[in-house]
C-alpha cells in the first residue's frame, strides 16, 4: 500500500493508475477509524479497480470553541486497519500541503448548509466543501463513498459534485450502528458508561419518530416536542435541534405526507452526536 504525503505524488500516482486503465474509489475520512468507516472502504473496494483512503483532520470545517484540538487521532492502527481492507493507496498530507501560507479559496453553498447542522456550526460547510473539492480535485476518483449517518454532509456533496462538474459517482452508505443502536463515530470516544447510555436517547428518537408517523401522526410538531422531552430525560444531553425536513432540500415540514428525514443532533457530556433516519408515511 502506497502512502502519500504531498498533492503532486498522489495525483501523479492517480494519473498513473488511470492511464493504465484502472478506476479509482475513494473514502475520504479524518481517522481515527471504526467499523463504519472500514464499511465505507469495503463499499469503495466493491466499486472501482483501487480503493484510496484520505485521513486529514480538516481544521476549516471545526469551529472555534469546537473539538478540533481533542479529535481523537491514531494513524499507526488507521494505517494497518486500512491496509487490512485492501486499499491502493492512502493520502495522509499535512496542514500545510492543504492550506499552504496565503491560502485563500472557500467554497460555499447557498442553501443546504442553512439548516440542521449548518445553524449550530456556520463554518462547517464550508470547510466541508472545500476540502472535499481540493481531495477530488488530487485524488481524482471515479467514485467516492460517505456515510449517510452525516446526511447533510452527503446532500452537500451531492450538491457540490453537480455545481462544480466534478462527474464523480458520489455513494451514500447506510449508518453502522453498535448493537443496542449507536450510530458509531469517532467521537463517541469522548463519552464515559453515562453518557454511553444517554447517547442511546438519539437512535431510541428516531425509531420513536418513526412508529409515531407510521402510528399516523402527521405533525411534525408533536412528533419534536415528544421527542424533545424524551431526550431530555436521559441525564447529561441537551438538544441541538430536532429537525424533520424534506430530504432533498432539507426545509422543515409541518405536515408529513411524503418522505421525510427525520435528524438529530445532541450534546451528551462533550460529544455532539448526530442520528438521522428517513421516514414513509
Ligand atoms: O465525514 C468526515 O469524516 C469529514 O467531514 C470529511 C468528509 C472527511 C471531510 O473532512
Amino acid at each position: 500500500m502506497e502512502i502519500f504525503k504531498t498533492a503532486s505524488d498522489m495525483r501523479e500516482w492517480s494519473d498513473s493508475m488511470h492511464r493504465a486503465g484502472q478506476t479509482i474509489s475513494f473514502v475520504p475520512t479524518m481517522g481515527y477509524l471504526h467499523d463504519g468507516h472500514l464499511s465505507l472502504m469495503e463499499k469503495g473496494a466493491s466499486l472501482c479497480s483501487a480503493l484510496v483512503v484520505s485521513i486529514f483532520v480538516n481544521p476549516t470545517q471545526f469551529g472555534e470553541n469546537e473539538d478540533l484540538d481533542a479529535y481523537p487521532t491514531d494513524i499507526e492502527r488507521d494505517l494497518k486497519l486500512i491496509k487490512a481492507k485492501g486499499a491502493r493507496a492512502v493520502f495522509l498530507p499535512d496542514k500545510k500541503e492543504i492550506y499552504p501560507e496565503n491560502y485563500q479559496t472557500y467554497i460555499t453553498l447557498e442553501h443546504l448548509p442553512k439548516h440542521l447542522c449548518g445553524l449550530s456550526r456556520p463554518v462547517h460547510f464550508r470547510g466541508v466543501a472545500t476540502i472535499v473539492s481540493k481531495l477530488f480535485n488530487i485524488v481524482r476518483p471515479d467514485a467516492a463513498v460517505f456515510g449517510a449517518k452525516d446526511f447533510q454532509q452527503l446532500q452537500v456533496i451531492r450538491q457540490l459534485n453537480r455545481d462544480l462538474n466534478f462527474g464523480i459517482n458520489i455513494i451514500g452508505a447506510p449508518i453502522v450502528r453498535e448493537s443496542d443502536g449507536l450510530a458509531m463515530s469517532s467521537r463517541n470516544a469522548y463519552l464515559d458508561p453515562e453518557q454511553r447510555d444517554s447517547a442511546l436517547s438519539l437512535s431510541r428518537s428516531c425509531s420513536q419518530a418513526e412508529k409515531m408517523v407510521k402510528a399516523g401522526e402527521k405533525s411534525a410538531n408533536a412528533i419534536r416536542s415528544h421527542i424533545k422531552s424524551f431526550i431530555e430525560s436521559f441525564p447529561d444531553t441537551r438538544v441541538d435541534y430536532i429537525s424533520i425536513c424534506d430530504p432533498d432540500t432539507l426545509n422543515e415540514v409541518e405536515e408529513i405526507d411524503t418522505e421525510v428525514l427525520f435528524a438529530l443532533a445532541v450534546q451528551v457530556g462533550r460529544a455532539r452526536l448526530i442520528d438521522n433516519i428517513l421516514i414513509k408515511p
